[in-house]
């Protein structure tokens, strides 16, 4: 079903309105409204049926609050209120049922949201910044651009490497230096770091898309990403770690495909075991950076990364970044991580652990936590080859060893220890 709002501009509408039908609601909401820098006497009584009758006679605000306590047929009533509400509203509803099918129902008509009575003041804040959020949403419109869109995956060889904190920061840099309208796509479902990296709330966008894949579309976009900045929209999730994710990879394919029309740039932080499950989400990627370490581990699994690129990513350039490179007691040297990966690094980013910090503190990308670090300058340079992947479609150098001849390589690196040979058969 299509949704029947379209969210939009600020356009001299009202920003704010609210029908409520209790005087406790009442008081919870307009100290909060006033908060946000909304009129406190645009919240009304009356819930959903004053709501209709106001709006068929006025203008639409952006953001509208309607209470369906009072309604005996929520779904049926709000669909009287797409009737008279204007396009370009985001609409949130409040009530007393406590259904999870009602409140799919809800989402699916359109609903930016349902927030459950009672609600504490706090909820109702997270509920009307991610609606002023949604608002404010690049809209699709304003992508259009000579520009082809760059598509990039950024995946780890091993956890921890730094893959998320590298898919950020690109994002960040392609959002606010290179001014490109970007799409961070976080397929970390339960563990993600992409909003708690950049101090947002990861919303339910990711889960809804995976639940209803047929939802997807520019306006589900619009609504169910998180602004980080004027140019950077983030989808993620903090999916239950109860939950498993259930879904054949449709609402990811569809992903990829809104963004393309959406924005300039899509960057998608891919967790390893999402590349195995899913192996279609780099069929259409233009670059792909690898993210490692300089260890035997982090080598082993760049060389498997890169052959199961070459079959199953083709069209995609593909950069290898070493991260959190200390100067000194390295597991391997560069050359010897080169030698066996059969390819040159491209970037090597230094260990530093005062920025990484400073970021997680400061809840900003790397790159704008440590603008005037090393660390942040190489990020730079990575998207500087990122942004010309698209022009430029020379062949990295052809593998002239086999797979397996590259793992056996490898294996001479290893100190005799680490190694354990398969004993000869007798
Ligand atoms: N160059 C660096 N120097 C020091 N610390 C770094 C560097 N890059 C990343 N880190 C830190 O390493 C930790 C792990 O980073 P991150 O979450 O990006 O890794 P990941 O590969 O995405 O991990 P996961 O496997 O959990 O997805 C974070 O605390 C991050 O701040
Ligand atoms: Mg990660």
């Amino acid at each position: 079903m299509n949704a029947p709002w379209k969210p939009g501009s600020n356009n001299g509408r009202d920003p704010f309105a609210a029908f409520v039908c209790d005087e406790d609601t009442l008081d919870i909401l307009r100290p909060v409204v006033e908060e946000m820098g909304w009129a406190g006497d645009k919240c009304n009584m009356g819930g959903l049926r004053n709501a209709v009758q106001t709006l068929s006679v006025s203008a639409s605000p952006n953001i509208l609050l309607v209470d369906l306590s009072e309604s005996g047929d929520p779904l049926n009533d709000i669909n009287s209120l797409a009737e008279v509400c204007e396009p370009g509203t985001v609409v949130v509803a409040m009530g007393q049922v406590n259904d999870v099918r009602l409140y799919r129902d809800l989402i699916v008509s359109g609903l930016q949201d349902y927030l459950l009575k009672p609600f504490t003041p706090d909820q109702l804040r997270d509920v009307l910044a991610q609606a002023q959020a949604v608002i404010n949403a690049p809209k699709t419109e304003e992508s259009q651009s000579e520009k082809p869109h760059v598509s990039t995956a950024v995946i780890g060889t091993r956890g921890g490497v730094g893959a998320s904190t590298i898919a950020t920061s690109l994002a960040w840099l392609l959002s606010h230096d290179k001014e490109r309208l970007t799409a961070l796509l976080d397929l970390d479902v339960h563990f993600g770091t992409g909003a708690l990296s950049l101090d947002l709330e990861p919303g339910r966008g990711l889960t809804d898309a995976i639940d209803n894949p047929s939802r997807i579309d520019g306006l589900f976009i619009e609504r169910a990403m998180i602004k980080a900045n004027e140019k950077l929209s983030l989808l993620s999730a903090e999916a239950p770690i109860n939950s498993p994710m259930m879904t054949d990879g449709t609402a990811f394919f569809q992903l990829q495909e809104e963004f393309r029309a959406a924005f300039d740039c899509t960057v998608i932080d891919l967790p390893r075991d999402m590349l195995i499950n899913y192996p279609h989400l780099l069929g259409d990627v233009n670059a792909t950076v690898i993210t490692t370490e300089l260890t035997l581990a982090s080598a082993r699994d760049c060389i498997r990364l890169l052959s199961w690129l070459k079959s199953h990513a083709a069209q995609s350039k593909i950069y290898v970044v070493a991260n959190k490179v200390q100067t000194a007691n390295l597991e391997i040297s560069r050359q010897d991580f080169e030698n066996s990966i059969e390819r040159k690094i491209d970037i090597l980013i230094p260990y530093d652990i005062r920025t990484a910090a400073q970021s997680a503190k400061l809840g900003q990308a790397l790159v704008e936590a440590g603008k005037s670090s090393k660390a942040a300058a190489k990020i730079v340079e990575l998207t500087n080859l990122v942004l010309g992947s698209v022009e430029d479609s020379d062949e990295d150098g052809d593998d002239k060893r086999s797979f397996m001849g590259k793992l056996g390589e490898l294996k001479s690196l290893l100190p005799s220890k680490k190694v354990k040979e398969e004993a000869p058969k007798v």
